[in-house]
């Protein structure tokens, strides 16, 4: 079920009654990066269970609410605790944040999450920006958009093709270039519906069809921003290796871990992007 007009301006309203504060940039924070919450000036935050329609965040690392604030003097939409498809949700209520976003003024969406790295290159702690994504649940049958389209919301068969827009892409290398610590790679990020991780053979299958980084998130909040016209740029940070030949096995565990030891270089490096953007 996709959600009526109506409803998502429900949800608009709900926030807008809190504050007066119009986006511009709305930032989906993914598991243990929720950090960046805290650097916001001015900040109010609405719990989900406060907006109606909402979903609540039932995996640890995620708290649960949006935060409306300023970040290098850019009014910010947070999202600190993303909803997932292997929680239960439908494609729908979890892209909901995405249209609320848009309604509420946004027109750029910097999407994060934690990726295992298949790339036998990518360390853990390294980013890479999503140049482009290959959509697994999408091409079997769970796209966001399926469903009466709304128009008022986009078209009907929109195009995803340079949905990762390059622009933003170079304004990342220029943040990390000017800081040695952060390694940036580009490169195509796939979605799995998880929740079990990959075995070794389905690994070996997403190297093969080209993927560089796997994960269970951001491909439909993206396909969502791109049906409403939303520039998008998408950063994953590599929590572990997933090439299929690691002795040891996946684990939240390891995910967390890597993105709590990252924290301040990932939120240096959304910052800067979103200073820059200020001139882009
Ligand atoms: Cl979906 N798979 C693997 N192997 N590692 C990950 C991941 C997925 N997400 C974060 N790390």
């Amino acid at each position: 079920m996709l959600f009526p007009y109506n409803q998502v301006q429900e949800a608009v309203a709900a926030i807008q009654v809190r504050t007066t504060l119009k986006p511009a940039v709305a930032i989906i924070l993914g598991s243990g990066l929720g950090d960046l919450a805290a650097e916001l000036e001015n900040a109010v935050a609405v719990p989900y269970a406060e907006i109606p329609h909402f979903a609540q965040s039932t995996v640890s690392g995620h708290a649960g609410r949006l935060l409306l604030g300023m970040l290098e003097d850019v009014p910010v939409l947070v999202m600190q605790g993303r909803f997932h498809f292997y929680e239960g949700h439908s494609m729908a209520v979890l892209t909901l944040p995405v249209r609320v976003m848009r309604m509420l003024g946004a027109e750029t969406l910097i999407v994060t999450n934690a990726a295992g790295g298949v790339n036998p290159a990518y360390q853990p702690g390294d980013f890479m920006l999503i140049r482009d994504h290959i959509n697994l649940p999408g091409l079997a049958g769970a796209n966001p958009l399926i469903g009466p389209n709304e128009e008022r919301f986009g078209e009907r068969f929109p195009a995803i093709a340079h949905a990762y827009d390059a622009q933003l892409n170079a304004l990342a290398y220029e943040v990390a270039a000017e800081r040695s610590t952060i390694t940036l790679h580009e490169g195509i990020y796939t979605m799995v519906a998880g929740p079990s991780f990959e075995t070794p053979a389905e690994l070996r299958f997403l190297r093969t069809i080209g993927t560089d980084a796997v994960g269970m998130s951001t491909v439909p909040e993206v396909i969502v921003a791109r049906h409403m016209q939303m520039r998008v740029l998408g950063i994953s940070l590599i929590t572990n290796k997933a090439t299929g030949e690691e002795t040891g096995e996946a684990s939240h565990a390891e995910v967390l871990e890597t993105a709590n030891s990252v924290r301040p270089k990932f939120a240096a490096l959304v910052r800067g992007i979103v200073r820059k953007m200020q001139g882009a």
